[in-house]
């Protein structure tokens, strides 16, 4: 059976560091509040560089460490929020800046489900036998839609990109996912909004403060603890595995407690959820596959190795896979 196998993984951070304690010099916060409620102790922001500039790293540095040729790339799929640009996609800006030239590239959005909607589109494609390969990227500069003056989601996000380089392969890779989408509860997380302002009708030409990210914190807390909990339990029913199979759980990095409720109610081990929240923040689109980066850089993923990535995210939406290293 052809399967898509993660062959590398690479990642993508603006040099410049923000401290919680630089956050408290903007809005009334702390240290203290910060790492209670969230783990968060620092994260990345852009000191310019646009999505795309992440993004394309990420693909430079996968072709480097699978020793691929640009050209023999059939597929780039990038999962973004914060495209530089409406249109192109920013998956046919790698494509240029890489000189991907054979590639069909798009984007897809499902804010920090983002990746996992990649990959499930790349497994499909590749396990079809359309496609023998694909880069897979989610990369974001929250930075440039987020309220510096709302505490209460400003000091949650960051900026960064992470991706994995896939192939068909006869063993291992994906072998198991569940996502899904519940529309019906979008106003929860929200951002981006464009209103339908033109030259024949009198809405005001001015997208602010819809512009901003704009959360129910509790309302999406209790969504990702239920959904988180449900996908991963239904991914591990299906394939008639238990926690004790899974060597490590690659969540969304949104909040470390979260995790602890979802670890407390489904008896998981908290040290099989590797976390970088404290590092990175909450990256939404990018924070799976920079986790995963590590993780492989660490050298903690032995071939054969059973890993569940996990996300939720804006939509609203969810994705769980079960891969074999
Ligand atoms: O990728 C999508 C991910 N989004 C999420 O995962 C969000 C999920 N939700 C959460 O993680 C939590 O709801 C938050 C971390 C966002 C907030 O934590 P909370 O325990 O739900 O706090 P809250 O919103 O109920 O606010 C508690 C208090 C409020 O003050 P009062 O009304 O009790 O006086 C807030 O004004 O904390 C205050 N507060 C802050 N205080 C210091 C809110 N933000 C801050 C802050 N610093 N940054």
């Amino acid at each position: 059976m052809i399967r898509t196998r993660v062959i590398a993984t690479a990642a993508s951070a603006p040099k410049q560091v923000i401290t919680n304690d630089d956050m408290a010099k903007i809005v009334d916060t702390s240290d203290e509040w910060i790492t209670q409620r969230t783990g968060i102790k620092q994260r990345h922001i852009s000191a310019g560089e646009n999505t795309s500039v992440l993004v394309s790293d990420v693909a430079k540095q996968l072709l480097d460490r699978a020793s691929v040729a640009a050209e023999d790339i059939d597929l780039i799929i990038v999962a973004s929020v914060t495209p530089d640009y409406g249109t192109p996609s920013l998956a046919c800006m790698v494509q240029k800046e890489i000189g991907a030239v054979n590639a069909v590239a798009f984007d897809v959005v499902a804010a920090c489900s983002g990746f996992m909607f990649a990959l499930s589109t790349a497994d499909k494609y590749i396990r079809t036998g359309a496609y023998k390969n694909a880069i897979v990227i989610g990369g974001e500069t929250l930075s440039k839609i987020v309220d510096w003056t709302d505490r209460s989601t400003c000091v949650l996000f960051g900026d960064g990109a992470g991706g994995a380089y896939v192939e068909s392969s006869a063993e291992g890779g994906v072998i198991r996912e569940d996502i899904g989408s519940a529309g019906d509860q979008y106003e929860i997380l929200t951002e981006g909004y464009t209103a339908c302002s033109n030259a024949f009708n009198d809405v005001p030409d001015q997208t602010d403060p819809e512009w901003y990210v704009h959360m129910d914190g509790r309302a999406v807390f209790k969504f990702a603890t239920k959904k988180v909990m449900k996908s991963l339990q239904k991914v591990m029913e299906e394939e008639g595995i238990t926690q004790e199979d899974v060597k490590f759980f690659v969540p969304h990095q949104a909040n470390m407690r979260i995790l602890e409720v979802v670890s407390k109610k489904l008896d998981i081990p908290f040290e099989k959820f590797y976390l970088n929240m404290d590092k990175y923040g909450n990256t939404s689109s990018a924070s799976i596959p920079m986790a995963l980066n590590e993780l492989n850089e660490k050298g903690l993923l032995e071939r054969g190795d059973k890993i569940i990535l996990s996300g939720f995210g804006g939509g609203m939406t969810w994705g769980t896979m079960l891969i074999v290293w």
